[in-house]
């Protein structure tokens, strides 16, 4: 260390100017410097090392530019330590060559001494900047605002980074087209923009030439192309140029297009700059929509709820017109010399139109004022009483039509309409009790008719009638036939009745025998709606002829006659049933004796089952046919 601290002492001796600096384990020089390119006459003297030593020794030199890329740049006199320079260097290839040096003691070749040592390579301006790209191609809107960004562009110097030879100014050096309302500028980063308005309609392509140049004493440069392409913005508002159609809308229908409108756009076509929608105004009830045709840029105005003639027989409405996309305008006012421009922006004002839809009259329906009516009238009331009247209109005010009226429907016939007035009168005494009355309310539907009319319009009223309830029924027996076996003890059987009539003109009825028989028979209870047939024990085997009275609640009664078979069950007497149970078993078994057949068969009946069975408590029975006797 000591040693080699010495030596290296001797080198600075030698090479007064030569700065030493310490570079990791090694003791570097970097006392020489080639300027790049240079052009000789070679080889030339760079330098000479000189050690000072009393023994021989003998210089070597390794590394780049000797025995490593770029070789045959230098060589060292073995002897004598000068350096040589045999061809030129590129900075931009290698700014620094590293070597060693090295002396060894000439008898035994041991090395001696070490040296790093580095051969500074010095820039010239030998390059000119370069653009990254040689033509940058742009799209922007036609609506950027001046001094926005349009586009960046960045060069590249290989000199010596730092130094004059690689810094860059960049200038723009033309512009085409040139145009009033545009300039552009460019900022020292290579940032491109633009001072006043673009219009497309003016240009709708800049090609700008822009320059790269550095600081060098001799100045070197190079160009760059920018194509600046503009899309159409939305700088022309549509315009109503005209319309078409009638302007006349049919009452009542749906779907018709009464109008188009016409609009012209100074914009590129199929944009949406160039595309419109239409608005309506005025159209209270929304009975309009307004389409635009894509092709045309046409306004299609079609009705899309019916209108009412009578209602309102003109429409006023307002068509406006404006772009899918939003408007901008741009106006250059003044040209500053520094700074951005004055520059005026005039708001929206779209354009629109007038227009009068003229409703045309059809022929709507009459209508009835009151088409449901509720009305009360008495059971069996006088035939050609005023029962209601019905009142229908036409609505058109227009050609007004003569309207008759008519039943509709009316199952039971009852009522009659007057045609010219619409005035309903019973035709027919009303029954509260027919099968064409649900509780009490019975339905006439009139139809009133516009004659002269094809097809006639019509339209239907309803009438419901609630028939007041009159005692216009008395109780009846349900079953005025029985049989009963005759017995020693009190026997009975079961009696109903029923009364058409509602409360309180029907039961719980008063059941009473009158005439001869009011001894023996009686009825138990005397009150209600079913009740019990009773015998005295002394009435024989026979058959009898009850006069039967049964009243309603309100007294109301008819005499009836009750027939009743008393048989014998034990002995089997001849037991008599009426027309009513002879229908069951057919005409064919009137007369016959089946009393035989009975005792043979024993206690399992077949068909004469049913005719004891309606013979309450007889085990035996003849048929009797009261025709016959
Ligand atoms: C140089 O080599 C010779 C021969 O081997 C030797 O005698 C001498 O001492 C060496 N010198 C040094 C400084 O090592
Ligand atoms: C720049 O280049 C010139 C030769 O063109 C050279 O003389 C000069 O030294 C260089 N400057 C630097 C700082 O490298
Ligand atoms: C009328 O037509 C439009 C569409 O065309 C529909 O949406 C609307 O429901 C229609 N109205 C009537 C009352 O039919
Ligand atoms: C008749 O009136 C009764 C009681 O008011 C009610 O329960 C019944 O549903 C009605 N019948 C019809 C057919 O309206
Ligand atoms: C009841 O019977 C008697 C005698 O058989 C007869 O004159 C009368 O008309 C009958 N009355 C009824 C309502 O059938």
């Amino acid at each position: 260390m000591m040693f080699s601290y010495l030596v290296l002492m001797g080198i600075v001796c030698l090479c007064s100017t030569e700065p030493l600096r310490r570079h990791k384990r090694s003791w570097i020089i970097d006392s020489f410097d080639i300027v790049e390119e240079h052009l000789g006459p070679f080889p030339y003297d760079l330098g000479q090392i000189k050690l000072d030593r009393s023994y021989l020794v003998e210089f070597m030199l390794k590394g780049k530019g000797v025995d490593e890329d770029p070789k045959g740049v230098l060589s060292i006199d073995p002897k004598t330590g000068v350096i040589k320079v045999h061809r030129k260097v590129d900075y931009e290839q290698y700014s620094v060559l590293m070597l060693t040096f090295q002396a060894r003691n000439k008898s035994n070749l041991a090395v001696d001494t070490q040296l790093g040592m580095e051969v500074n390579i010095l820039d010239i301006n030998d390059n000119p900047p370069v653009f990254q790209r040689k033509v940058y191609d742009v799209t922007i809107e036609e609506a950027t605002k001046q001094g926005g960004f349009i586009v960046g562009v960045l060069a590249i110097d290989k000199d010596a980074a730092g130094t004059p030879n690689s810094t860059i100014d960049y200038k723009i050096t033309s512009v085409t087209p040139t145009t009033k309302n545009v300039e552009f500028y460019m900022q020292k980063s290579g940032a491109i923009s633009f001072k006043g308005c673009f219009d497309y309609e003016v240009a709708n392509k800049y090609t700008i030439t822009v320059e790269a140049k550095d600081r060098g004493v001799v100045k070197l440069s190079s160009t760059a192309s920018i194509i600046v392409n503009l899309q159409d913005g939305n700088n022309h508002l549509p315009v109503i140029t005209g319309q078409t159609g009638s302007a006349k809308v049919l009452e009542g229908t749906n779907g018709t297009s009464p109008l188009i409108i016409q609009a012209a756009d100074a914009d590129t076509r199929l944009t949406a700059a160039w595309r419109v929608r239409y608005s309506i105004q005025g159209d209270k009830g929304g009975h309009f929509s307004i389409y635009t045709d894509p092709d045309t840029n046409d306004g299609i105005l079609t009705v899309v709820k019916p209108l009412d003639f009578e209602e309102k027989a003109e429409q006023k409405l307002t068509i406006f017109v404006e772009n899918e996309e939003s408007y901008f305008s741009c106006e250059v006012k003044e040209r500053s010399a520094d700074g951005l421009w004055t520059i005026i922006t005039n708001p929206a004002k779209p354009s629109s139109r007038d227009i009068t839809i003229t409703v045309e009259d059809a022929n709507d329906p009459p209508f009835f004022l009151d088409p449901v009516r509720k009305v009360i009238l008495e059971e069996n009331g006088v035939v050609g009483a005023f029962v209601d009247k019905v009142t229908a209109v036409d609505p058109d005010t227009g050609r007004r039509h003569k309207l008759e009226y008519s039943i509709d429907q009316e199952p039971a016939g009852w009522f009659r309409v007057d045609k010219t007035t619409g005035e309903i009168f019973v035709k027919e005494s009303l029954d509260r009790e027919s099968s064409h009355v649900t509780n009490g309310t019975y339905t006439v539907t009139v139809l009133v008719t516009e004659k002269d009319d094809h097809p006639p319009m019509t339209s239907t009223a309803t009438i419901q009638i609630y028939i007041e309830d009159k005692n216009d029924n008395v109780p009846l027996l349900k079953e005025n036939m029985i049989s009963l076996c005759q017995s020693d003890e009190v026997s009975h059987a079961e009696i109903t009745a029923f009364d058409l009539d509602g409360d309180p003109y029907s039961g719980p009825f008063s059941f009473e025998i009158v005439g001869d028989h009011k001894k023996e028979w009686s009825f138990d209870p005397s009150h209600g709606t079913t009740v019990h047939l009773v015998k005295d024990k002394s009435v024989h085997t026979s058959l009898y002829t009850l006069i039967v009275k049964i009243s309603d609640k309100q007294g109301r009664f008819v005499l009836q006659n009750l027939s009743v078979a008393l048989c014998d069950c034990v002995v089997s007497p001849n037991c008599l049933t009426q027309r009513n149970t002879q229908q069951k078993v057919g005409s064919g078994m009137k007369g016959i004796t089946i009393l035989a057949v009975l005792m043979i068969l024993g206690p399992d009946y077949s068909t004469e089952e049913n005719i004891c069975k309606s013979l309450k408590g007889c085990n035996s029975c003849q048929l009797w046919d009261s025709t016959d006797s």
